[in-house]
């Protein structure tokens, strides 16, 4: 950590566990929204055939984290980004916990939940600031309906956020990849390319993950936990 002049992370869900954020998988099964797993609530599909389900689904998953907070994790993180010559964090959560604790700058590769975004043109809206409750609301410039700005299964990663991560990736010196199985597509592949392009790799995960055997180290414990351990 000391020798580490270039630092980049990637997250995911589990980083966000101890705050309370239901993780995707493990720890008891896929989540079911009114009988329909995730991935199907949360689908490009969906968004097409009942875009009102899948506000409802996500105004759902906003009430709960309403009330959440930053752990030790996330504070952590917001620490290092002035610890290091360079710093990048990528995130695959959409829950805007990185920010709340402080991380000024944060490849969010999936969106945010916090977001919305017309589906005509490019206007983006603060959701805590909409007026109306009205599902789906509608576009302040154009008037067409606006949809969570997250990225649903079934969707490409918006435009230039992940190639500019993937650049940092295979800039860093250090990469460190807290809280996700590893299983999505394309964010699975930044610790990859870090480690191909000289990196050290370090997981923290209290599960392995198809990654575990690749990583120079596996740290087998909570990112709430280990995160902090790793601060100087
Ligand atoms: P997952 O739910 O797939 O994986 C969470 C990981 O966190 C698991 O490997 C757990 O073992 C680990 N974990 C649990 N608690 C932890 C803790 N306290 N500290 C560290 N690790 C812990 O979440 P992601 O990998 O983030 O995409 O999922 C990737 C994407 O799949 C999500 O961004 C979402 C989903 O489809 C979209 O919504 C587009």
């Amino acid at each position: 950590m000391r020798a580490a002049r270039s630092v980049f992370v990637l997250t995911g869900a589990g980083v966000s566990a101890e705050s309370g954020v239901p993780t995707f998988r493990g720890g008891g099964g896929a989540p079911l929204w009114k009988g329909m797993p995730f991935d199907v609530i949360s689908s490009a599909g969906m968004a097409a055939r009942d875009l009102p389900a899948v506000w409802e689904w996500f105004d759902y998953r906003r009430d709960l984290l309403q009330s959440l907070s930053p752990n030790p994790a996330h504070a952590t993180l917001a620490r290092w980004q002035d610890k290091f010559e360079t710093f990048t964090l990528a995130t695959q959560n959409v829950d805007g916990l990185h920010n709340a604790a402080g991380s000024r700058e944060v490849f969010e590769l999936h969106g945010n939940i916090w977001r919305a975004r017309c589906l005509s043109c490019e206007e983006r809206v603060d959701v805590r600031e909409l007026e109306s409750r009205e599902r789906p609301p509608l576009c302040r410039l154009c008037g067409d309906s606006m949809r969570p700005d997250v990225v649903l299964f079934g969707e490409l990663l918006p435009p230039g956020v992940y190639e500019q991560a993937a650049s940092r990736a295979m800039g860093c010196d250090l990469c460190i990849v807290a809280g996700t199985s590893a299983l999505v597509y394309p964010a699975a592949d930044l610790p990859v390319l870090a480690k191909r392009a000289g990196a050290f790799l370090v997981e923290v995960n209290p599960e392995r993950t198809p990654l575990s055997e690749f990583c120079d180290e596996a740290l087998e414990r909570k990112a709430g936990e280990v995160l902090p351990l790793l601060d100087f």
